[in-house]
């Protein structure tokens, strides 16, 4: 399809997010999240849901987690305008505690727009609550570094990286992972 009208398309998808009251955490966030970056993205990563940070200002993975995450982005040698990246929840849960069951499936349709609309190369789903909401439960310490196919869609598993701030020993599985990953693209 045309690159125009899947620009409107995202963006169409970014303004329902944007206004949506399918879940009760419309009630407390400050701004929805939708995601960023282009429509033609090569890789889209997916994380868990917004936190303080991304509350505040409506874009994702800004806060220390997303500094980490970025910088691993871009030290696998891939560009902003080469990804694009989001989350399972598109609003911050209080506290960020884990997603409810009910808030990811209302939530789900729009991801699954998005990715319909970018249509990427890979899917990298960072962290347990991406990877068992996406393609089912896995452990992370086998399914990190591990490409995955279903569905008709290539994905590839890793870390979250508030994961690797707790334990930096895992900044430099991340880093393995996404170079591992950065390899396998075309
Ligand atoms: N963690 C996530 O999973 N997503 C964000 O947008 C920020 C932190």
């Amino acid at each position: 399809m045309l690159k125009m009208t899947r620009e409107k398309d995202l963006k169409q998808i970014h303004d329902e997010i944007k206004s949506c009251k399918k879940c009760a955490l419309h009630e407390t966030r400050l701004n929805a999240v939708p995601g960023e970056g282009p429509v033609n993205a090569k890789v889209m990563f997916i994380g868990e849901a917004p936190g303080a940070k991304e509350d505040e200002t409506g874009r994702p993975f800004v806060g220390r987690s997303g500094k980490l995450l970025r910088s691993l982005i871009a030290e696998a040698g891939l560009a902003e305008d080469e990804v694009f990246i989001t989350s399972i929840l598109k609003s911050r849960p209080p506290k960020n505690r884990t997603p409810k069951k009910s808030e990811s499936e209302a939530c789900m349709p729009y991801l699954e727009r998005q990715i319909e609309t970018i249509n990427p190369q890979v899917i990298v789903l960072v962290g347990g609550v991406a990877i068992s909401n996406l393609i089912g439960p896995w452990k992370l310490a086998d399914a990190h570094g591990r490409f995955y196919e279903g569905k008709g869609r290539t994905y590839f598993m890793s870390y979250h990286p508030a994961a690797a701030l707790r334990n930096p020993e895992l900044k430099d599985v991340m880093r393995a992972d996404f170079e591992k990953l950065k390899k396998d693209l075309r």
